[in-house]
């Protein structure tokens, strides 16, 4: 199902992929929505995808039904659009970490509808259940990721990212192009914090990984990024979005 440049597939159980090419970028910006009693959308996209990503979600469900906005860190692709649902959905909370409604909401003036989560919390929908990952540093300090257990599905936000116009579900190894992306845009400081977080998702008997840019994939793939990220370098090394702008030299 598509409108315009935006499209909407059903992946696995209730979770939909509702995703943007952008061309500028190289890259697809995808909304995920869980349709459940308490409908979610996981990140919103920037502030003008609103009307595409909305149109999408009224071909499942009443875009004013939805119950909650979750933003996985605060950062325009995340949260732009965050305002625009919560106006037109009444019942709608924004959920974030702990850091982000503290420090970001509240700072930009949002304190109503909101609400903050640690790591280990959990928010049920009705069928679907959400477990809340505290991830800081990856890539910013107020970073979270989400488990919906009963599809045993993780929303990693910009961790294992693929480039270019990928389809739904990709089975493809991308791991070598989202390790060259990731050191031409520079979006983490060090390996260390995501390799730590890598090793406690290894624990969780994940099935379905769908990340924010790039295809969403099943655990045989999703092993092999997650060697990739063990093995090679990818933190900022003085390019920032393909610009360079220091050189660093290896350490
Ligand atoms: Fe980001
Ligand atoms: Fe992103």
């Amino acid at each position: 199902m598509a409108t315009d440049d935006t499209r909407i597939d059903e992946i696995v159980g209730g979770i939909y992929r509702i995703s943007t090419w952008q061309q500028p970028y190289g890259i697809t910006f995808n909304q995920f929505l869980i349709a459940d009693e308490r409908p979610a959308l996981i990140h919103t996209g920037m502030h003008h995808l609103f009307e595409p990503v909305q149109k999408a979600i009224a071909q499942v469900l009443d875009p004013a039904k939805l119950g909650c906005v979750l933003l996985l860190h605060w950062e325009g692709d995340e949260n732009g659009g965050m305002d625009r649902f919560m106006s037109t959905a009444p019942g709608c909370e924004l959920v974030g970490s702990q850091l982000s409604i503290q420090l970001n909401a509240s700072g930009f003036g949002l304190t109503q509808r909101v609400r903050g989560f640690r790591d280990g919390d959990t928010l049920d929908l009705g069928k679907h259940k959400l477990r809340f990952l505290e991830t800081p540093h990856v890539h910013h300090w107020d970073s979270m990721m989400v488990v919906e257990e009963t599809t045993r599905s993780l929303f990693p936000s910009d961790l294992f990212i693929q480039p270019a116009d990928q389809p739904p579900v990709v089975t493809e190894d991308l791991s070598a192009p989202m390790i060259d992306l990731y050191r031409a845009v520079g979006i983490f400081a060090h390996e260390f914090p995501v390799r730590h977080v890598v090793d406690r998702l290894e624990k969780l008997d994940l099935a379905w990984v769908h990340p924010m840019h790039g295809g969403s994939f099943e655990r045989p793939a999703w092993l092999k990024y997650v060697k990739a990220l063990r093995e090679k370098e990818f933190a900022y090394h003085g390019m920032l979005l393909g610009r360079e702008i220091a050189k660093i030299a290896p350490m």
